[in-house]
């Protein structure tokens, strides 16, 4: 069972933490082999629509970091986006990674039908748009056939939500009610990867 982490932070806080939390726990499982990514000296350029992907069927006509990224996102049985709030939205970079999935798609309409997804998404604020961030990671799972999946109600609803009161790592690590969220998703995720993709 493959799972890839990618996270979308642009330097090494919260989320690469809370990330590699719920990687090295998956880990415990065995025949799980976990990987993490993290935009972080990545470049990565935002898709320019050029439709070299849909004339090719699968190539990207721009040569970056993105190219290391196509192969892990093949191969994953499950997917975990982790991402800080920015301004009620997933990260500038990790849109930028889903946005290339284009040409990933333009292979195959359903190159990622039935993945399993979940996401970790972490603010500032305790209420700074942690929700509106999962929705937009759902919305690409969804348009792609991949399974979003949450920890479920009382705690987790729409999967892993941290507040980190802007303090990065020190921050996350004391909202104990934020990680209760990222171990119930952890778990379901677990739980249904075990279930139904064995
Ligand atoms: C450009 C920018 C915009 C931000 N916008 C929000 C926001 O809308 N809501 C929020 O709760 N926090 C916001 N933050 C704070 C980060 O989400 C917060 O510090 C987060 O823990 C950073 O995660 P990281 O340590 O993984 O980078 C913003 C930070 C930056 C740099």
């Amino acid at each position: 069972m493959k799972i890839l982490g990618i996270c979308g932070s642009p330097r090494d806080g919260a989320s690469s933490f809370l990330l590699k939390r719920a990687l090295n726990e998956l880990e415990k499982e065995e025949n799980f082999e976990t990987k993490f990514i993290s935009v972080k000296d990545k470049n990565i350029s935002p898709c320019t629509h050029c439709n070299f992907c849909l004339e090719s069927k699968g190539e990207c006509s721009i040569e970056d970091d993105m190219n290391e990224i196509y192969d892990s996102l093949k191969q994953a049985d499950g997917i975990i986006f982790a991402s800080p709030v920015h301004f009620g939205s997933i990260s500038a970079q990790l849109k930028a990674v889903i946005d290339r999935c284009q040409a990933l798609i333009m292979e195959d309409l359903d190159i990622f039908k039935n993945k399993v997804g979940i996401s970790i998404v972490v603010g500032g604020d305790r209420c700074g748009g942690q929700e509106l961030a999962i929705q937009q990671i759902n919305t690409f799972y969804l348009l792609n056939k991949i399974i979003p999946l949450s920890g479920g109600s009382f705690g987790a609803n729409l999967g892993a939500c941290l507040w980190s009161q802007d303090e990065g790592t020190d921050g996350v690590k004391n909202d104990e009610y934020g990680l209760k969220t990222l171990d119930m998703t952890i778990n379901h995720f677990k739980e249904f990867l075990l279930e139904f993709k064995q």
